[in-house]
């Protein structure tokens, strides 16, 4: 495989940062540019992020003294670079723009933020569930008029645990309808104890906008591919709680199904145990050995337990039974800033890597 000079947009947010450390030492990718705003443009990486740095590893050396660029330099961004990782906190329409410069200047976008998410011929991927909607991308070059760029998006993180633990399950049994009350980290929102004090202790019982991706989201990764559109799924119908909690990463979710063939408790941890998608399957560097973990310890998976499983790109399920009012229950777990964010942005990645579309 040939190294692909990248350069991550947002290199000082949280995810940001969590590109950087992954990036380090990656086989595939070489990290080239790092940009952010016009605030950090020309200080270095190290000045630029401060003490905002939340990893636990240390900045690495290499990133310490490059010097931030400023993301809407576009072209001066694009020429240095194979690919971009974007991950920024600015308003929707300025994020659609800039992507799609970005894409225009034939530089593909490996997005996490929301703003293409519903853009009908932006394939939003989890490399173990949908991985041929790359089918998508020769139909949005032709609409953006580009050879090589293109936006391929991440979900968001709060359906990285539900989503992946459903989609063995639907093919045999039907996946009719499920109800999900989400457990997220503080790092969902970019926060940290420090900046977020008022977190200590407490639940907030509202994220922005985020039950309506938890609950519309997956009807467009299950989607297919019609006439240059991705069209999707009616069911199964989903209804979200999304409710922040006082941990630093990890998001849980409480799960309850019903299917329109019931299976037996033994046929969905089966399903779950012989899982494997393209990631497995094309043996991508940053994919997990076994995606799908059941665990029969009554108190698993926990989230400060079992969110770093497989390097924070598992999910970790656990307390399946019956339920009164539908089928089943569970809960699952994904880590938010790997999974959930950087390190599924990295996966999908390797996937446009590995398939191509990053030549
Ligand atoms: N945290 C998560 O778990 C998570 C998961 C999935 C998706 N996401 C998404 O990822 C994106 C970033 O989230 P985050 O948590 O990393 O946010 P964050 O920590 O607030 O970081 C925001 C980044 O955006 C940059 N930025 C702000 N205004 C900009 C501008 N006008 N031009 C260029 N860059 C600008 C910031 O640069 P400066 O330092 O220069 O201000 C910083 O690098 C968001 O869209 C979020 O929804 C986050």
């Amino acid at each position: 495989m040939k190294t692909y000079h990248v350069g991550v947009v947002g290199a000082t947010g949280m995810v940001g940062q969590r590109f950087i450390s992954l990036l380090e030492n990656h086989p595939w990718f070489e990290l080239t540019v790092v940009a952010a705003s016009p605030r950090s443009a020309g200080k270095t990486y190290e000045q630029a992020v401060g003490n905002r740095w939340a990893m636990s590893t240390p900045i690495p050396e290499a990133v310490k003294k490059m010097v931030v660029l400023d993301a809407s330099k576009v072209e001066e961004v694009a020429a240095k670079v194979d690919f971009i990782f974007c991950a920024v906190d600015m308003k929707k329409e300025e994020i659609r723009a800039l992507e799609e410069a970005y894409a225009k200047a034939e530089c593909p976008v490996v997005s996490n933020n929301s703003a293409h998410r519903f853009t009908t011929d932006v394939p939003m991927i989890i490399p173990e569930i949908n991985d041929t909607h790359t089918d998508i991308i020769p139909a949005q070059r032709a609409r953006l008029g580009t050879k090589r760029g293109f936006i391929a998006v991440k979900s968001n993180c709060s359906l990285q645990s539900y989503v992946p633990a459903l989609h063995p399950l639907r093919e045999e049994f039907g996946v009719e309808k499920a109800l999900v009350c989400t457990y997220q980290a503080i790092s969902g929102a970019g926060k940290t104890f420090e900046s977020w004090p008022e977190m200590l202790d407490n639940v907030i019982p509202y994220i922005g906008g985020e039950e309506e991706k938890s609950e519309k989201e997956p009807q467009k990764i299950w989607g297919t591919i019609e006439n240059g559109e991705i069209v999707p799924v009616s069911t199964p119908a989903i209804t979200a709680q999304c409710l922040r909690v006082p941990c630093s990463d990890g998001h849980m979710a409480a799960v309850f199904v019903s299917f329109r063939k019931k299976p037996t408790i033994e046929q969905i941890k089966e399903k779950w145990a012989s899982f494997a998608g393209a990631a497995q399957e094309l043996q991508l560097p940053s994919a997990p050995k076994q995606f799908l973990h059941y665990f029969e310890e009554p108190d698993r998976p926990q989230t400060k337990l079992d969110r770093m499983l497989e390097n924070g790109m598992a999910v970790s399920i656990g307390r399946l039974r019956e339920d009164t009012q539908y089928d089943y229950k569970f809960v699952c777990l994904s880590h938010n800033t790997l999974r959930g964010a950087a390190g599924g942005g990295v996966l999908l990645a390797e996937l446009l890597a590995a398939k191509g579309y990053l030549d």
